[in-house]
């Protein structure tokens, strides 16, 4: 079957990118992304592709190109439904926030609503891609909606995980390391995959993409991010060692990662990872390890979690413990909000987590991030319900310039590693700080000995 139209529902983080380059790759595919949030398709449709809601390096110009051309944002979810061969669901499937699972199961109620809408309108056979990282036999689920009330066409489900990065989603999507197409060993199966395998041959070369069963290709995505954040918590529990013991983590990490069987990447100590995925697909892994009994699997995967709670907490009573046990009416200055750089996305940011704990020990938190908005930080503060929104806003000032954020400050806390940080007019900002000013860099960005030669008392992670 040749694919002519392709329909995506949820223009988020994962589906609007993936979209925007499938439709740059292959202008003969119409590409149509739905959402049931009307702002955010209207911000998709700005007619200046640098006000599109996400922001990723290199995507407003993929959007300028392909939009009008080949690519469409609109909310008539059931008409792109209809007219599509091909249906990605990309729609968000947080942790479970009620009943059984809480937080640690993933809520399937966007997906499922998806699938019955799926059912209700399709009038043709369809191939239905799961695109959202979803726990094992989610496809079986997704099937058996479709199947059972459907209007009697054949679906084929197939799941095509996303190994997308944020802040590098686009360099990710246009050179994978490889695509994941899992699918049924049926005649029909095999034709879905092979027409879902054909639009990404478009770019991608056919070596590196993979096809598998279902269950194969849901659980790869989540054991991926499992040994990914593995790691990062690995080093994260030996760069608390390193401060007891004098050892410097980075140079431990730059040493292992010297081994070719261990390699370098993901070994940078931080403050703790965040982001949409590794945490909830690890919860995930646990819950679904939990169900099957295999108590010994939950746990240890369960751990990865635990050392990154500690990691944030840590942090966070270390800025208080250095600034003479008190941060009582003290001003402290983030810098960063988003989980990591080069992205507006906040879900799940150690800076969260970690203005909290200082707000409850009664700091004033003054922030600059380069791309994310106060409101997004005040509903991110807002959904841990520790306090009101008025007391929130009260503890937390926002600047658009890292100068005025760190202005009559007693400490500055690194939580994102933005570029622009390191090229700051540190004796600039020494001078407008309370004395003595630290920096706490959550992410070993900074240069520790030109602090220090200013005058800064310097705290690094795990050195
Ligand atoms: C991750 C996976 O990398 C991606 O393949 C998957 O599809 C989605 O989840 P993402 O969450 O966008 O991607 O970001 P990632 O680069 O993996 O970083 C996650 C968190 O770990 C960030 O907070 C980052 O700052 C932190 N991190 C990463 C570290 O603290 N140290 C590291 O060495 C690497
Ligand atoms: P991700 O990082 O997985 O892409 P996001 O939260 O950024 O997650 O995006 C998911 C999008 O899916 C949101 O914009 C949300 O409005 C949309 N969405 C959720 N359920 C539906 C639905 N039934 N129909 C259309 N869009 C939906």
């Amino acid at each position: 079957m040749e694919i002519t139209k392709i329909c995506c529902i949820g223009a988020g983080y994962v589906g609007g990118p993936t979209m925007a380059v499938i439709a740059q790759k292959c202008p003969h595919i119409q590409v149509t992304v739905v959402d049931l949030n009307e702002q955010r398709i209207k911000d998709w449709n700005d007619p200046n592709t640098d006000n599109i809601p996400i922001y990723e390096p290199g995507l407003s110009e993929i959007v300028a190109e392909a939009r009008g051309r080949n690519l469409f944002f609109s909310t008539e979810v059931e008409k792109a439904i209809d007219e599509a061969q091909v249906i990605f669901i990309s729609v968000n499937t947080p942790t479970k926030t009620y009943g059984k699972g809480k937080g640690m199961a993933a809520d399937l109620k966007y997906i499922e609503l998806c699938a019955r809408q799926i059912a209700k309108v399709a009038k043709q056979n369809k191939i239905v891609v799961e695109k959202s990282t979803l726990p094992v036999r989610t496809a079986e689920a997704i099937k058996s909606i479709l199947d059972n009330t459907g209007n009697g066409v054949q679906f084929q489900i197939l799941s095509n995980p996303e190994f997308l990065a944020e802040g590098t989603a686009v360099k990710d999507l246009l050179n994978p390391d490889r695509i994941l197409i899992g699918g049924d060993s049926t005649p029909e199966g095999e034709l879905a995959i092979e027409a879902l395998v054909n639009v990404y041959a478009n770019w991608v070369t056919k070596d590196k993409i993979l096809t598998t069963n279902v269950w194969s290709s849901e659980l790869s995505k989540l054991t991926a991010n499992a040994f990914l954040a593995q790691r990062i918590s690995s080093i994260n529990a030996m760069s608390e060692l390193c401060e007891k013991t004098g050892a410097n983590v980075n140079e431990v990490a730059k040493a292992i990662g010297m081994d070719s069987r261990i390699g370098p990447k993901f070994l940078k100590a931080s403050v703790g990872f965040g982001g949409s995925c590794f945490q909830k697909d690890i919860l995930n892994l646990v819950y679904i390890a939990k169900s099957y009994g295999l108590n010994e699997v939950a746990d240890y995967w369960e751990q990865v979690i635990i050392m990154n709670d500690h990691q944030k907490r840590r942090f966070s009573n270390k800025i208080v413990q250095t600034l003479y046990n008190t941060v009582a009416d003290k001003k402290i200055a983030f810098l960063g909000w988003a989980f990591k750089k080069d992205t507006n996305d906040t879900r799940e940011s150690a800076a969260i987590y970690v203005a909290d704990d200082l707000i409850n020990e009664q700091a004033e938190i003054s922030v600059y991030d380069p791309k994310v908005s106060r409101n997004k930080m005040l509903c991110d503060l807002g959904y841990l319900e520790t306090r009101s929104e008025v007391e929130n806003a009260k503890a937390l000032t926002i600047f658009n310039n890292a100068y005025e954020a760190c202005k009559e400050s007693h400490a500055i806390a690194i939580l994102t590693e933005w570029d622009e940080f390191t090229t700051y007019d540190w004796q600039k900002i020494y001078e407008s700080m309370h004395k003595p000013a630290f920096v706490f860099d959550g992410r070993n960005i900074l240069n520790a000995k030109e602090l220090e030669s200013i005058g800064f008392i310097y705290n690094g992670i795990g050195s």
